[in-house]
């Protein structure tokens, strides 16, 4: 999820939700629109979290046709992991590489990397994009179907890199296991990249249990528009958001929407929390930035980027 544009997206239609929920509440309703004004205004209870049918274990496995397409403006943290991967040297591996949004750009940068992931469908994307370029940047690029909590390579790395999110799919416990065997893959000067939304911003429930747009796209192979909506709500004991998305693809010249909903968890750890975690395993924050342009971390800054090393 691109937590810019969602906040962005509640920003501008702050005052339609007030006016709603006040005009709603008045009437008695939970919602007061049609779904297709894709607006977020519809508000679900906290005790029916999930409207629709859900697919949670097999999420990537149903939306890998819309995660290039939903992240397609997502380029900033890729100058920023070529910047760093130019400084620390190679070979580079990927934990949760997906599509390879991040592993081509590096590819035709010069870099040799291995990308990591236990989604079939997604590595299967990542495939075809490697397919179709260059020999030379096929020859850097190794693909691996695995499990980041528990995985054993033969090679060492000068960077690895959890991206945009990914840490987030893992518990606690997953999240000690993970950098615990990143840790035993890293060169002795290697550094490790994680990059989460900032967890103050995951914990804040203001926002709570709102039907919000994310985006609309179209899809260059159909032609079918593509609209993306979200909803979640904080557990904050748990540290965990649950969050519901909705794809609607609707064929451009009318025709019925074909609607796919899946849920999610994320799981945010604060940075002291990840830093116990490092020291348990052997590592050491090294630098800790609120953005892809380095700015510093701060409680309401957009994301948490960690670079780690050995301690
Ligand atoms: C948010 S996507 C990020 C993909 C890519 N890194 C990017 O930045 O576009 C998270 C990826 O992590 C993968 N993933 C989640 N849990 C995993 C696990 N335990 N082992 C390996 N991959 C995992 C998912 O299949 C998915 O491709």
């Amino acid at each position: 999820m691109n937590k810019d544009s969602v906040a962005t997206s509640r920003r501008l239609t702050n005052v339609i939700i007030v006016d709603l929920r006040h005009r709603a509440a008045e009437a008695g309703f939970w919602y007061s629109l049609p779904f297709f004004t894709y607006r977020p205004i519809l508000r679900l209870k906290p005790s029916q979290p999930q409207l629709w049918q859900s697919t949670k274990s097999e999420m990537y496995e149903d939306i890998s046709k819309y995660y290039d397409l939903i992240h397609q403006g997502l380029r900033d943290d890729i100058v920023f992991v070529i910047k760093l991967a130019t400084s620390v040297g190679d070979p580079i591996l990927e934990l949760g590489c997906g599509t390879g949004r991040l592993i081509l750009p590096l590819a035709r940068a010069g870099h040799e990397i291995t990308g990591l992931d236990n989604s079939a469908a997604m590595l299967e994307v990542a495939r075809h994009h490697i397919e179709a370029e260059r020999a030379k940047v096929r020859q850097r690029i190794r693909l691996i179907s695995g499990d980041m909590t528990s995985f054993q390579l033969e090679e060492r790395y000068g960077l690895i890199v959890i991206g945009h999110n990914t840490l987030m799919h893992l518990t606690r416990q997953q999240v000690e296991s993970c950098l615990y065997c990143a840790r035993h893959h890293l060169k002795p000067t290697g550094q490790l990249m994680l990059d989460v939304d900032n967890p103050v911003m995951m914990a804040d429930p203001s926002d709570d249990e709102f039907l919000v747009l994310e985006r609309t796209a179209v899809e260059s192979a159909t032609g079918n528009n593509i609209v993306q909506m979200s909803s979640s709500w904080v557990d904050q004991q748990a540290q965990t958001r649950h969050i519901t998305w909705i794809f609607d693809s609707s064929p451009r010249d009318g025709g019925s929407i074909r609607r796919t909903v899946v849920n999610t968890d994320f799981h945010y750890l604060f940075a002291h929390q990840l830093e116990m975690i490092f020291d348990s395993c052997g590592l050491v924050l090294k630098d800790i930035f609120g953005d892809y342009d380095a700015s510093p971390y701060s409680e309401d800054c957009p994301r948490m980027l960690m670079v780690v090393g050995l301690s």
